[in-house]
């Protein structure tokens, strides 16, 4: 079977490399893929965007492609997979309907009171003035988002009313978001440690990955500017065994009965962002309808069960009977980025010492990059995700700093101290 894999980033060059491991795959396709796909064996880069479903479905019926798996939220929030599915395709992801628990912060904060599942009170606005004087009547923080898709830059965290005024101005005002930020959603801030929950589901059943932790802001400590993730480790030792058990019970069974119980199904990943509080009860911050980057690359090099038959399942709704098995060690990702990022950066820079790299232990999924003339170039803010195993998330971590130093460019930038939450865990429970 040939599978086609929709996006060109890290996560995508984990979801091609895992599916091309599976004895069900004869080919990846991937539109339109980087340099990692590229050098991936039996994997083919289709210079499609994203965007451009007429194209990708003229692709998949002209290559007899078996499954699509679509990686970024752009395309699902756009409807490819209606579209898959009028002209007769698998393609795993939710429908348009469904993917407005991303597209839609209104939406999913609406479906969240409806259902009962835990989130931050929130309150919405589409009129100016209405917004600025709600802004004077609340506690700070707040966090005040763009309703639709705005690449990780809807969100602000407002400590200060000034920040707060600035940050609804931007949207209904100056139109920063553009459509997306018509509406703005206003919303309590909550205390705690955030995780990722993915999840795989067929509509009915759901099959939960392993858990992991993300970094979003760019530099060391927690600070600066948001990104689309400076890193990842899986497990997330914040869920344990009994927040796994409290997420599953009153987030992920809720929110698919929820929305099939208003004809909306859902097939795909679904990624809840939570807050856990302090007492250990977790909150949705927000879902997503899509695996998470850079989450993807450390879950899926710990992924030891055959991803193709996973998504073939879905469709079948035979995933409850699934039985996943995964690398009982923790696995972490360190993001080199390019210098200037999440702003401005130079495209087209050299990458040297790949070759240097051929620990089983470790691999690197590759984000921003082109290859020319046999040479891997930079031509993104997020280059690389070097991924390491370890029998703690201490030791993947040594081990996949040992590899980053490997790698350089003109301005390569990375955190230093990714994971450094799980390792505080690991030193307590160790003592
Ligand atoms: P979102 O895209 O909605 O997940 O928001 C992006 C980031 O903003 C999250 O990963 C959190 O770090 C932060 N955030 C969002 N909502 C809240 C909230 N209600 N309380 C505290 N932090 C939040
Ligand atoms: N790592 C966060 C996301 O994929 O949205």
């Amino acid at each position: 079977m040939k599978v086609l894999v929709v996006g060109g980033g890290g996560r995508e060059h984990a979801l091609a490399w895992k599916l091309g491991h599976s004895p069900l795959v004869s080919e990846v396709l991937v539109a339109p893929g980087n340099a990692g796909t590229e050098n991936e064996p039996n994997t083919h880069n289709i210079p499609i965007n994203p965007e451009d479903l007429e194209s990708l479905v003229a692709l998949a019926i002209s290559e007899s492609v078996g499954l699509t798996v679509v990686g970024p939220e752009q395309p699902l929030v756009a409807g490819i997979t209606d579209r898959f599915e009028a002209a007769g395709l698998k393609c795993f992801g939710p429908r348009a309907a469904a993917a407005q628990l991303e597209g839609s912060k209104l939406f999913t904060k609406s479906f969240l009171q409806r259902h009962n599942i835990p989130t931050a009170n929130y309150a919405s606005f589409d009129k100016l003035h209405v917004a600025l004087e709600y802004v004077k009547s609340v506690e700070l923080p707040m966090v005040i988002k763009a309703n639709g898709l705005a690449e990780g830059k809807g969100v602000v965290v407002a400590q200060t009313q000034m920040e707060a005024e600035q940050a609804v101005r931007k949207m209904l005002e100056n139109r920063a978001f553009g459509e997306a930020g018509t509406i703005v959603v206003i919303e309590e801030y909550l205390q705690g440690e955030e995780a990722s929950f993915i999840a795989m589901v067929d509509g009915t059943n759901i099959l939960p990955l392993a858990s992991s932790q993300d970094h979003k802001t760019r530099d060391d400590g927690d600070k600066g500017p948001n990104t689309g993730g400076m890193g990842a480790y899986s497990p997330a030792p914040v869920i344990t065994p009994d927040i796994h058990e409290q997420v599953m019970q009153q987030v992920m069974i809720p929110a698919i009965r929820g929305l099939s119980s208003e004809g909306l199904e859902y097939r795909g990943f679904l990624y809840a962002g939570l807050m856990i509080d302090s007492k250990g009860t977790p909150q949705v911050l927000e879902f997503n309808c899509r695996f998470g980057d850079p989450e993807t690359q450390p879950i899926l090099f710990r992924l030891r069960s055959d991803l193709a038959e996973l998504c073939l399942k879905s469709f079948d709704g035979t995933l409850s009977g699934a039985a996943v098995e995964w690398d009982s060690r923790a696995a972490l990702g360190v993001v080199m980025a390019s210098n200037g990022y999440p702003g401005n950066y130079k495209k087209g820079l050299n990458i040297q010492g790949l070759e240097k790299i051929y620990d089983d232990s470790v691999k690197v999924f590759q984000a921003g990059t082109v290859i020319n003339e046999g040479q891997v170039l930079t031509n993104g803010g997020r280059v690389l995700c070097a991924v390491a195993l370890g029998n703690t998330v201490r030791e993947a971590q040594v081990l996949a700093y040992e590899n980053v130093k490997k790698i350089d460019w003109d301005g390569a930038i990375y955190r230093r101290d990714i994971g450094y939450r799980a390792i505080d865990r690991e030193r307590v429970s160790a003592s």
